[in-house]
């Protein structure tokens, strides 16, 4: 871009008496002297052939001519002075404007320079960025899972264990050890990594006839836990539901079972984390969604989030919900039709907010840390004076055009987007990512990996845009615009501001 500048000037420079005299009263002169004075001294410089002194030249014009909005062409304003800027207003677009001067190019071509991990090299079927792990690279890792590490190369947390047992892996318990990037099971760390994958989960396995006599399994290998779960199984025993205890917990059956072929015999399943902590949900309950039988859980206030539909679980929040919640469970038993219903989600398909979480796991955790490292390269360098020049909207007459860029959540490359102001409401904008990567012909990252019937025809269904650099947490359930006024005024204080879309 700094080449294309400095061209541009020297051009200019030669054929400005001309369009002076012709075209600009000489009352103007005098003012316009200044310019023409920086203009030469511009030209000068930009002789020698040198791109970043001409980037210093084009400081000193900015001194004279300081607000590029108003200016609104080139650099340094020169349609002010000659007709053909004018022309060329006419023929380019304010999107073909900032198309190229918002194109300041990333000094890091990922590509070539792949986000370089010090860890096991493993198997992802691809990652939209350049990533690599492996133990002895040619250069320093930007990334390295233990703590300490060297300057410059940041130290990951990764666990799949709640909080609740190994306290570090709270997320401000571990910053405050100084990891710099964690990846847990919560939605609030950097890089979630949850239990569920549609390649691991046949989630959409056919519901088998109900053949046991209990109504509940159970599969707890550990009585102890850091929540009732044990007091929860004895209440529920109490109240006579009858439970087949396959784990080492209250054995009452033979252990030495397939689990999952198991489980598709109940009517319920105990699904029992060993910790109520939020987020925290294990193959317990993924596994009871598999088998088709409906869990009963005790384990994350929130695993509503987690749930293939709303009536398709039974929560017990606290002990004294064991009651009630056996009434349903023999409500649900004794009720073809109330027990079917429960698991209408078999037939129909689980939620778009359902889908929309587990998505997230089409991408391997390991590339979406590496789309995250490459993700905060990018925001660094975007805080130098090159990126801080970018334009980033184009006003003409009473309407400007904001350039956004927007990418799929699990991608790194964003695609640019304009929006009017004219026209400039949230929906406008879903309208305009659809329009952009239905255009681009673009096929959502979750679809090799979602089960053949929940794939979907080729058109794109947005479920959320939100803001590049959320949490998951932030992005799927709390963040929200608050209307189309909220929404300007995040592209008011965010020049080229960065979104995601969660198709779904
Ligand atoms: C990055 O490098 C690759 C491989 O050398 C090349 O194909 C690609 O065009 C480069 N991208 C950019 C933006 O320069
Ligand atoms: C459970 O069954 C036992 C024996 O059949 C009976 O004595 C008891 O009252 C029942 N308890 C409840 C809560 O139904
Ligand atoms: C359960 O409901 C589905 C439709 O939601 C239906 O196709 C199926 O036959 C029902 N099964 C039973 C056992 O009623
Ligand atoms: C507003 O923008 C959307 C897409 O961004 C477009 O489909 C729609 O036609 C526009 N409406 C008007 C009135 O320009």
């Amino acid at each position: 871009m700094g080449l294309v500048s400095r061209t541009t000037t020297t051009t200019t420079q030669e054929g400005l008496p001309v369009s002076v005299s012709t075209t600009v009263p000489k009352k103007k002169w005098s003012n316009l002297m200044p310019l023409f004075v920086a203009l030469v001294v511009i030209a000068e410089i930009a002789f020698l052939g040198r791109l970043d002194m001409a980037k210093n030249a084009a400081t000193v014009a900015d001194l004279f001519y300081r607000s590029r909005a108003v200016v609104e062409g080139d650099d340094f304003g020169l349609e002010m002075v000659g007709g053909d800027k004018n022309l060329e207003l006419e023929s380019e677009s304010c999107e073909e404007w900032l198309g190229r001067e918002d194109a300041v190019p990333y000094s890091r071509n990922f590509t070539k320079e792949p986000v370089f991990v010090s860890g096991a090299e493993q198997e992802w079927k691809s990652c939209s960025v350049g990533c690599k792990f492996r133990f002895n690279g040619d250069r320093k890792p930007e990334a390295a899972f233990s703590l300490p590490q060297q300057a410059g190369t940041a130290s990951i947390l990764k666990s799949m264990e709640s909080a609740q047992y190994y306290a570090e892996n709270n997320i401000a318990m571990a910053r405050r050890r100084g990891y710099h990037i964690v990846m847990t099971t919560s939605l609030s760390s950097d890089v979630p990594v949850g239990y569920f994958s549609w390649a691991e989960y046949d989630i959409m396995a056919p519901i088998k006839p109900k053949t046991e006599k209990a109504l509940a399994a159970a599969f707890i290998s550990n009585c102890g836990a850091r929540n009732f779960r044990l007091q929860a199984l004895e209440a529920l025993e109490k109240t006579n539901i009858s439970i087949d205890s396959y784990g080492s917990c209250h054995r009452n059956r033979d252990g030495r079972v397939d689990k999952l072929e198991a489980l598709t015999r109940y009517k319920f399943s105990l699904a029992f984390e060993n910790s109520n902590e939020e987020d925290y949900v294990t193959e317990k309950f993924f596994q009871s969604l598999v088998a088709g039988t409906i869990p009963v859980v005790v384990g994350p206030p929130n695993i509503q989030d987690f749930a293939p539909s709303p009536g398709s679980f039974l929560y017990i929040k606290e002990l004294e919900d064991v009651e009630s919640v056996a009434k349903s469970m023999r409500y649900l038993a004794e009720n073809p039709e109330a027990y079917n219903q429960s698991l209408r989600w078999k037939y129909e398909g689980p939620s778009d907010s359902f889908k929309a979480l587990v998505d997230m796991a089409a991408v391997h955790s390991s590339c979406r840390l590496c789309i995250h490292l490459a993700s905060k390269s990018r925001e660094k360098e975007e805080k130098s004076p090159d990126f801080k020049r970018r334009p980033c909207k184009c006003t003409r007459g009473s309407e400007t055009v904001y350039h956004i860029y927007v990418r799929e959540r699990g991608t790194f490359e964003m695609e640019s987007i304009y929006l009017r102001s004219s026209n400039l409401t949230l929906e406008s904008f879903k309208t305009a990512v659809l329009t952009k990567f239905t255009s681009l012909n673009h096929v959502p990252v979750w679809k090799p990996e979602r089960p053949e019937i929940l794939k979907g025809g080729d058109e794109l269904k947005v479920y959320k845009i939100y803001p590049a650099g959320l949490t998951q947490r932030q992005a799927l359930y709390t963040f929200k615009f608050n209307g189309d006024v909220d929404f300007r005024s995040h592209l008011e204080s965010n020049p080229c501001a960065k979104f995601e879309v969660v198709f779904v």
